[in-house]
């Protein structure tokens, strides 16, 4: 019999640097206020999964409005900052790769003495009896993701080796439509390669995104795939044009138990 297992999913951190506000949100310290909020859950979860945009100094008006490049010193600096705020979780965490992120000042600030700095972060992690699968969805320079064959079958690899446990997978980018035009043109463009993986394995749980800065919910194929709101701004189902709202902060409780993922967002 499978124990249970409460872990912890916050995406879309977006962090550049310390005070600065994207879409009127101060990004470091919203994160504050939801690292908080996870360390005060009792019981503890096992873990958190930062569901990737992790930062973001691409998005800064200097840099969208042409008057200089970003950089990779733009890039380790902010890792640093984002690590300095994840650190001060009391439980361990696991990040992905989003669409804004960029894998070698990611590799060099986060996860030293890695392989390749141009190798997609994707890996396993195995807790209480249960697998996470988390993948890397970047496909550098767009803003839909792409998972790309050589990793799709590592993940059919990783499946097959977990037959006999529940497995919940990791992704930044939606696995489904979620209804609104401008959001589902950057939406995970071979998610159709990977519910067939999925359906293939039949020991998978549930599909974790972020990506849309908004709540949806749903089940394909038996299988429940949810997308969390961002820690900072977030985005609405009601927004047919690219807008935002200015919070609030928000991050999801999941609990897998017998076969079964359910999980609920909690808005700060
Ligand atoms: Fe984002
Ligand atoms: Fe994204």
């Amino acid at each position: 019999m499978t124990s249970e297992l409460r872990f912890v999913h916050f995406t879309d951190t977006h962090i550049v640097g310390p005070g600065v506000r994207l879409r009127e949100v101060e990004t470091c310290a919203t994160l504050e206020r939801v690292v908080d909020a996870v360390n005060e859950l009792r019981p503890r979860p096992a873990f958190v999964v930062v569901g990737g945009d992790l930062v973001s100094p691409d998005v800064v008006p200097e840099v969208t409005e042409g008057l200089r490049q970003v950089t990779d010193a733009d890039y380790e600096a902010a890792y640093a900052l984002l690590r300095s705020h994840l650190d001060r979780l009391t439980v361990p965490y696991h990040v992905l790769m989003g669409n804004h992120d960029r894998r070698g000042p990611f590799r060099r600030v986060m996860v030293p003495g890695s392989a390749l700095e141009t190798e997609r972060h994707r890996y396993v992690v195995d807790v209480d009896g249960y697998r996470i699968c988390a993948l890397d969805s970047l496909d550098p320079g767009k803003k839909p993701g792409w998972l790309g064959e050589e990793q799709l079958a590592w993940l059919r690899d990783r499946l097959r080796e977990a037959a006999d446990r529940d497995v919940v997978i990791a992704v930044h980018h939606h696995a489904v439509p979620i209804g609104l035009a401008r959001l589902d043109e950057q939406m995970l463009m071979d998610a159709d390669a990977l519910w067939a993986v999925i359906a293939e394995a039949g020991n998978v749980r549930g599909v974790l995104c972020g990506h849309v800065h908004l709540q949806h919910e749903e089940v394909r194929d038996g299988v429940p795939v949810v997308t969390t709101p961002s820690t900072c701004f977030q985005s609405s189902k009601l927004f047919k044009e690219k807008q935002y709202l200015a919070g609030p902060p928000a991050l999801r409780l999941v609990t897998c138990r017998a076969g079964e993922m359910t999980s609920e967002v909690v808005s700060l």
